[in-house]
């Protein structure tokens, strides 16, 4: 039975090849100074810089620049973020990237004119805004986060040695997203592989918890029958449109707050993948890959009918003659085949993982209680150590 809700969603989405074209209307609604925001350089090297600065001069805008932003933005790098938006005394920030990018845009703006460390505030304490926000736009060079139309914002302080993420109101989603699939072309493999496992993870965070009859599953399986289908196509054929632009709007659909309206969600691979990420520093969507099959193994006892339905409705296992374990266990062999098809880390070794940190990720993993089986820390620990194989 679905629960009670409200659902609204701010963002504005121009997407397609011709996306870009709409930056100029959107830039007419905000004052002279824009803080353009990106990453390690990739928007250089395949020629998405120039073409937002020229729309950016063209408009008579002032532009300011915060190059730099890491992979798993950190807390030193959000507080640089907001001296330069003060000293620019900038009207939008005009974010250009990944999840990354968008995701410390995203802090940047609410943090600004926060009087207390933003850190404690937003990140340790999950504080509500009551200071003056930045608007915020999004230029999507990766597909994966659903960080263009959502109000998560993830922070690492790796001397905290803690990963988290702020899912904010209303106020603080983006605008405007600018979603041109030829842009994220670029992408090495690994990354794209990363955030095809990443939309799939959002997708059954949400879908295995609960055991009600709910619109939102359904809807579910069908995004994750599109980007199974989608994603075999793109690792082979990176230049495919059809497959590329499919996949990049599931990834919105995954995480722009409306499959979970009216249903419970799990969300412990993620907060396992956090900590992960708090210590390694690794790829967010490879952390999910190394930890998602020995979790689901693990929880499926607690949640058998609803991975069953997984295993037929997703996966198209056939249930003749098969007992329930069979079935949904024959679910998440297929789901396994699959991830190691399209290129993913299974392993936690390979992304740096050592025994020694196994306790630490475990503590430093949130304990949420949505899903099938409330874990214990005992219990974290010894499905980090399945992920060690
Ligand atoms: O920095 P540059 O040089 O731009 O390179 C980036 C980066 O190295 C590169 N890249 C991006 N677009 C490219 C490209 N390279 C070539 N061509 C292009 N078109 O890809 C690398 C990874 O980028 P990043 O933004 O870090 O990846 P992603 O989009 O996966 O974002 C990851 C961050 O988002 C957070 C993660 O925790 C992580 O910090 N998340 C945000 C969420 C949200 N807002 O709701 C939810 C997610 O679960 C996730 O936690
Ligand atoms: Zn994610």
């Amino acid at each position: 039975m679905l629960g009670n809700f409200s659902y609204s969603n701010p963002t504005k989405l121009y997407f397609g090849e011709n996306s870009l074209d709409n930056l100029r209307t959107e830039l007419s609604g905000y004052g002279k100074n824009i803080l353009l925001v990106y990453g390690g350089g990739s928007i250089k090297k395949n020629g998405i810089y120039d073409k937002v600065v020229e729309i950016l001069k063209a408009c008579g805008k002032e532009i300011f620049e915060d190059a730099g932003v890491m992979p798993n933005p950190t807390v030193e790098k959000l507080y640089e973020g907001c001296r330069r938006a003060k000293d620019g005394n900038v009207d939008l920030i005009l974010a250009v990237g990944g999840g990354s990018v968008c995701d410390y845009a995203k802090a940047v703006s609410v943090s600004a004119y926060c009087e207390e460390d933003p850190w404690e505030k937003y990140y340790l304490r999950m504080e509500d805004v009551d200071n003056k926000i930045i608007p915020v736009g999004c230029i999507l060079t990766m597909v994966g986060t659903g960080s263009e139309m959502n109000g998560g914002s993830v922070i690492t302080n790796h001397a905290a040695k803690l990963k988290i993420g702020h899912v904010f109101g209303d106020n603080v989603f983006p605008k405007f997203s600018i979603l041109n699939p030829v842009f994220t072309y670029t992408l090495p493999k690994y990354q794209m592989a990363a955030g095809f496992f990443d939309i799939m993870s959002h997708i059954l965070e949400q879908y295995f918890s609960g055991t009600d009859d709910n619109t939102s599953d359904y809807i579910m399986e069908g995004l994750l029958k599109s980007l199974i289908h989608s994603s075999k196509i793109a690792v082979n054929d990176p230049t495919n449109y059809e497959a590329r632009s499919n996949i990049m709007w599931i990834a919105t659909w995954a995480l722009n707050t409306l499959v979970a309206k009216g249903k419970s969600t799990d969300w412990m691979v993620h907060m396992i993948g956090q900590s992960v990420g708090a210590f390694t520093d690794a790829t967010h969507g490879m952390t999910l890959s190394a930890i998602s099959i020995p979790y689901y193994e693990f929880i499926m006892p607690y949640g058998l009918q609803k991975f069953k339905r997984y295993a037929i409705n997703v996966w198209n296992v056939s249930p003749e003659g098969k007992t329930d374990e069979e079935i949904a266990g024959e679910g998440l062999t297929r789901m396994e085949a699959y991830m190691k098809e399209i290129g993913l880390v299974m392993s936690m070794k390979e992304l740096g993982v050592t025994e020694d940190m196994l306790d630490g990720i475990a503590k430093g993993s949130f304990i949420l209680e949505g899903g099938y089986k409330v874990l214990t820390h005992g219990e974290i620990v010894s499905i980090l150590k399945e992920s060690m194989r």
